[in-house]
């Protein structure tokens, strides 16, 4: 039996309705008279903010720990960004799998693509995720029907941020990835939502959850762009981008680091591969 939730909203009710309020619309400048007052109400003593030391993880994409000499700092948010096809999906699924199979547990949430064909996708490349999904170590949340009547008007940002972080909470999991982050960009009438969506969630999941998460965002084909809006790549913590360039009449993938909080990080740029089994290789500097 496939472990799936069908419905998104089926949350149990424990949720800390109030993280949500407590920090809205708390911009993270020091001069921001409520800074420390927020991040006291919010902050156990394992929160990277308060931490000298920043303990880094494993990514599991090979070569890539080493542009981040070490790892991902724990438990702060990404931004894993490219245009459709440059890998976003897999490389956030074997991140996850990665803390997975060292004994973590993760959250995926699919926002637009059917749960089904995430696991079809892992399971062609070779990945063996049912055992996970089976004892709940790897959980995918289905979102897509939540998030496709968002258009409706209907779309309660704050329900959404606290369904996230309390479902992150209940089930203990130190990973997690949305994929992607905000689906309703090309909408003009949802902007201010996905605005407050996108700013809420970043800052509710670092202060109150402690895990590690990657959320994925589309740009669109050719442009420059490392976010949809732009709030995104503001809010996390940090950049990653993924491309697929020309190069000798050739379509090449790369893989580089635009922004990381809190470490070094190498800014080169690496062409990587998608390969049976090992997923996300990174190969040489271009
Ligand atoms: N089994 C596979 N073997 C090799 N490459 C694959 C496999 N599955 C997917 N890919 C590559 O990964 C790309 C899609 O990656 P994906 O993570 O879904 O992109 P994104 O989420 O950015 O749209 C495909 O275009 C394909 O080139
Ligand atoms: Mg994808």
């Amino acid at each position: 039996m496939i472990k799936i939730e069908n419905e998104y909203i089926n949350f149990p009710k424990k949720v800390k309705e109030n993280n949500y309020k407590k920090q809205n619309h708390q911009p993270r400048s020091i001069h921001n008279p409520n800074r420390t007052k927020t991040h006291k109400l919010n902050l156990g003593l394992s929160s990277p903010i308060v931490n000298n030391t920043m303990k880094k993880i494993d990514t599991g994409i090979e070569g890539f720990n080493k542009l981040l000499y070490g790892g991902l700092p724990k438990g702060r948010a990404y931004l894993v960004s490219g245009e459709p096809g440059t890998g976003k999906t897999m490389f956030s699924l074997q991140f996850l799998l990665t803390g997975v199979r060292q004994g973590e547990k993760a959250i995926y949430i699919t926002i637009d693509e059917r749960p089904e064909h995430i696991i079809l996708d892992a399971e062609a490349l070779g990945w063996d995720i049912q055992p996970y999904l089976n004892d709940g170590r790897l959980q995918i949340i289905d979102a897509t029907k939540h998030f496709s009547t968002a258009k409706n008007k209907n779309f309660d940002v704050k329900k959404i941020v606290t369904d996230i972080i309390g479902y992150v909470e209940t089930s203990k999991a130190t990973r997690l990835a949305i994929d992607p982050i905000a689906p309703l960009i090309f909408s003009d009438d949802a902007f201010p939502d996905v605005v407050e969506y996108i700013r809420n969630l970043i800052f509710s999941i670092e202060n109150n959850t402690g895990c590690t998460t990657l959320l994925t965002s589309y740009v669109p084909m050719g442009s420059e762009k490392v976010s949809s809006i732009g709030i995104e790549e503001f809010a996390a913590s940090g950049i990653i981008v993924l491309k697929l360039v020309k190069l000798n009449n050739k379509r090449i993938r790369t893989i580089g680091v635009r922004k990381m909080r809190g470490t070094r990080i190498d800014l080169t740029e690496y062409s990587f591969e998608i390969l049976e089994k090992r997923g996300v290789v990174l190969r040489q500097p271009i």
